[in-house]
């Protein structure tokens, strides 16, 4: 069993156009691996570029996860970009994870820290002995991620930072 973690869209800047030759080269190394998807994840809403989630739920039918507080975030987005029609139930994803969640992997445990910061439904996977942050923390030489988007916060960034750190 596997899951996938923050899958992405190809964009294209120029044109707008999205594609999903990345997406696509996630599900052909699944299938070389002799791999089940058993979740797929995201760590948070991006502003930046769009998740693949939904493409690779409809390729492999493996139930999709995010943070609960997307919703808060769905709230700002709708009314920044003029999406009337954008849900803000979360309903757009199978599962909204809470602070202390647990879910099995395969026959690996796995649990869920709220981490606000960059965004403010950001969490942290923590599966078996490894978290996966997301632009949390970056490598020693790289910092922290942004904390300008719409919902971030240095100040809370710097405690989940501290809390992933413990
Ligand atoms: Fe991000």
């Amino acid at each position: 069993s596997c899951a996938i973690i923050d899958p992405v869209l190809d964009y294209d800047e120029k044109s707008g156009a999205t594609s999903t030759a990345s997406a696509d080269a996630l599900l052909s190394h699944v299938a070389a691996q002799g791999l089940t998807v058993a979740w797929i994840l995201d760590t948070h809403p991006h502003a930046d570029h769009f998740s693949a989630a939904h493409y690779l739920k409809q390729r492999t039918g493996a139930p999709t996860g995010i943070g609960a507080h997307v919703v808060e975030v769905q709230k700002l987005w709708k009314k920044l970009y003029n999406c009337p029609a954008l849900l803000t139930d979360g309903s757009q994803w199978d599962r909204l994870f809470s602070h202390g969640d647990h879910f099995r992997l395969g026959s690996i445990d796995a649990h869920v820290l709220f981490s606000p910061g960059h965004t403010l439904a950001s969490i942290t996977y923590v599966i078996g002995d490894a978290a996966f942050i997301h632009d949390t923390l970056f490598m020693p030489d790289s910092g922290s991620a942004r904390a300008d988007f719409p919902g971030g916060s240095a100040t809370a960034l710097w405690a989940s930072i501290q809390d992933i750190l413990a």
